[in-house]
């Protein structure tokens, strides 16, 4: 079965009202860049996230969805705190994480949790599963005698999956599907609110994919977890994400419920994220219009000024787009937008034109250029976002 098979997204599940349980506000994660070997000199950043502005409800999955080395990965480090943020601010339940301190940070920090990528590079392989699981019971002070510990290991196991002859066994002893069960039980076992997810089935194998993405579902249904879903698929995402922000290069693009992203793509890049995703109906497949995006991401140490996306984007303006920087701006119903010319492109008053590329119809011949929107654009570079 693949991702695509999943069950129905989850889009409307959490009511828009919802209090946030987690808001970022502006955040900006710069990483210094250093060189000479006597006198450390900063000679540049690197700006990863650059100015994002999130809330995830409580009991909902936010799916943070974009190319690789657009941010994703230090924005999620960035919430959990495990990198100290240059500006802006992450409240989790109410309160500022920057300002705890000490035992304070320490609870905090049991109420969200992270999943990681590659479940064998995160899991020592020295440590039985037992041994991975008590440990953080034991940091936050949830290993509470041997009995009731034993019957807690047990039942994580049976939440995550797994045989209960797992609990002497080692990471290596297990396939990858397995292992990223192992780390899911891990973050369970501390009893999280949140957990930031990232990539978290994208090492596994297609079939295995979709079990562990129903698993996730699951836990979230039995236990009332929040989640932070990062992904650069667009396929993984939207089965299980009620809203998904896209982001590019440091900051998110657009923001919309899952549905109405899918439906209604309102910004360019977006756009073309979507139009890569293959269709599984083969006539819809041959005569659907493809969007390939011009060049590589931009490097994250000398982004371009004004739209950061300008300099692929196939509906780019001679005005604003290269020198004011276009804010993430409501247009509805929850749909966020950062685009100068997101109405007009909408309208179809702005039609999209080449960048450097060629034209060229889904199969492969060169076609004039249509009226809608959806102009097909193919170039050397590709946009680097994997469909399913
Ligand atoms: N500790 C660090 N020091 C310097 N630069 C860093 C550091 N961590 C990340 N970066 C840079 O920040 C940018 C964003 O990286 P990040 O890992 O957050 O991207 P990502 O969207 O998660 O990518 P991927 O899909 O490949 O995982 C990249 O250019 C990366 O090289
Ligand atoms: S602001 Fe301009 S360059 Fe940026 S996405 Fe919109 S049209 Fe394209
Ligand atoms: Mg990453």
């Amino acid at each position: 079965m693949s991702v695509e098979s999943v069950g129905a997204a989850s889009t409307g599940a959490v009511p828009a009202s919802a209090e946030p349980l987690l808001s970022v506000e502006d955040l900006k994660i710069h990483f210094p860049i250093k060189q000479g070997i006597v006198f450390d000199r900063t000679v540049g950043h690197v700006y990863a996230v650059d100015g994002v502005d999130l809330a995830v409800r409580r009991g909902e999955t936010y799916g943070l969805v974009g190319e690789s080395g657009c941010g994703k990965t230090t924005l999620g480090r960035g919430v959990l705190r495990l990198v100290e943020p240059t500006d802006g601010s992450v409240l989790f339940d109410g309160v500022d994480v920057a300002s705890l301190r000490g035992e304070e940070l320490r609870r905090m920090r049991r109420r969200m949790q992270m999943i990681f990528q590659d479940p064998l590079s995160s899991l020592d392989p020295r440590q039985s599963v037992e041994s991975i699981l008590v440990e953080g019971m034991r940091a936050h002070g949830l290993d509470r005698g041997r009995e009731s510990t034993r019957q807690r290991l047990l039942e994580l196991l049976d939440s995550v999956g797994l045989p209960r002859t797992s609990l002497r066994k080692y990471p290596h002893e297990f396939s990858g599907g397995q292992r990223q069960r192992i780390g899911i039980a891990r973050a369970l076992a501390v009893e999280p609110d949140l957990i930031v997810a990232d990539e978290p089935v994208s090492a596994l194998d297609v079939s295995v994919q979709a079990q562990v993405i129903n698993l996730l579902e699951e836990l979230q249904e039995q236990l009332g977890l929040t989640y932070l879903v990062i992904a650069h698929d667009l396929a993984v995402v939207r089965h299980i994400s009620d809203r998904i922000g896209v982001m590019y290069l440091g900051s998110i693009v657009e923001e919309a419920d899952s549905d109405t992203l899918y439906r209604e793509p309102r910004h360019p890049y977006t756009r073309a994220l979507l139009s890569a995703i293959p269709v599984p109906d083969p006539r819809v497949e041959d005569e659907r219009e493809q969007i390939l995006l011009t060049g590589d991401l931009p490097s994250p140490a000398n982004p371009p000024a004004g739209c950061r996306f300008h300099t692929r984007c196939p509906w780019r303006q001679p005005e604003r787009c290269d020198t004011e920087r276009p804010v993430l701006r409501e247009l509805g119903g929850g749909h966020r937008v950062a685009c100068h010319w997101a109405e007009d492109i909408e309208a179809g008053r702005i039609r999209p034109h080449e960048v450097e590329a060629e034209l060229v119809s889904a199969g492969g011949g060169v076609v004039e250029v249509p009226d809608s929107v959806a102009t097909t654009f193919r170039s050397g570079g590709g946009s680097g976002v994997a469909g399913p």
